[in-house]
């Protein structure tokens, strides 16, 4: 235990990944704990004072690295069912920070290598140190992306790029994986916490169920045709407008005045 520091503020959550000595490696042990860490902010946020849930979460790692991969000692005599135990966590952490219903913001503060940058592809969106290297070295050691990068590379900058990146396994720096559309934005590293926690600030202003709303209408129609996914923003714009969040928006910007939201 103790390799997941979280830090609240107001409504937003920084996760620390703290295992520096080991590049912030992935074991099933530091997989498990984030796991529960995302758990249990959703478990606040779903049963706690809407008023009080975190908001956003930023992510990021202690030391040198965001995460430099899934962790290659307890891999290399893993057996069949051990990689595929081992797989199926990385997938269910990956896709519990797509469904969370608060934004996940990744700050890769330096590598993000394997498992790393497969988690960081979980989250909505990526900043960067300008320090950061990036990609899915996998093949170099025999083996393929296990925790979805197979899947989300592609979806973030296209299959072709995605191929080439996962085919040679090269690692890419934070102005390449700007151009390409990997991440949002590259920062200096000493700044990157402070850019992204204004982000992070940002989106927790907003109204949060709009965010939560809008987060799954972007999830779940990517997986549909342009018809149900269109289908499904309809139905969550129609549900918005039964909150308390939307009228006090609406009515706040008619009377030309601030307002913050509840969460209800
Ligand atoms: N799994 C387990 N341990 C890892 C690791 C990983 N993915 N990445 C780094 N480490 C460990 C190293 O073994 C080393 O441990 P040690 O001090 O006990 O020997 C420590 O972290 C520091 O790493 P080191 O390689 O000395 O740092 P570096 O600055 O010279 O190199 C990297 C940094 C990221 C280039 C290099 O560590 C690397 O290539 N890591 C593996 C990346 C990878 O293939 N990830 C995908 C895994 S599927």
């Amino acid at each position: 235990m103790g390799f997941v520091e979280r830090t609240q503020s107001g409504h937003v959550a920084t996760l620390t990944i703290n295992r520096p000595d080991k590049l912030n490696a992935l074991s099933a042990e530091v997989v498990s704990e984030l796991a529960s860490t995302f758990a249990m902010l959703v478990r606040e946020s779903t049963t706690g004072e809407p008023s009080c849930a975190t908001r956003a979460v930023l992510l990021t790692g202690a030391g040198k690295a965001f995460v430099a991969g899934a962790d290659i000692a307890a891999m290399a005599t893993m057996t069949t069912t051990e990689a595929a135990r081992f797989s199926e966590a990385g997938h269910a952490l990956c896709a519990g920070i797509e469904a969370a219903p608060f934004a996940v913001i990744a700050a890769v503060n330096g590598f993000a290598l394997g498992g790393g940058l497969e988690l960081a592809l979980a989250c909505d969106f990526i900043y960067a140190a300008d320090t950061a290297k990036v990609g899915l070295p996998e093949v170099t050691l025999g083996v393929i992306p296990g925790f979805g990068g197979t899947q989300r590379l592609a979806r973030r900058v296209g299959v072709g790029r995605a191929r080439e990146l996962v085919f040679t396994g090269r690692m890419v720096a934070a102005e390449e994986a700007l151009r390409i559309g990997l991440v949002n934005e590259v920062v200096p590293a000493a700044e990157l916490l402070e850019r992204a926690g204004k982000v992070a600030a940002q989106i927790a202003a907003v109204g949060p169920l709009a965010v939560t709303a809008a987060k799954r209408a972007m999830l779940l129609g990517t997986e549909a045709s342009l018809g149900p996914a269109c289908e499904l923003e309809r139905q969550a714009f129609a549900a918005l407008f039964g909150t308390e969040d939307q009228r006090t928006g609406m009515s706040a910007f008619l009377a030309k005045q601030k307002t913050s939201f509840a969460g209800r």
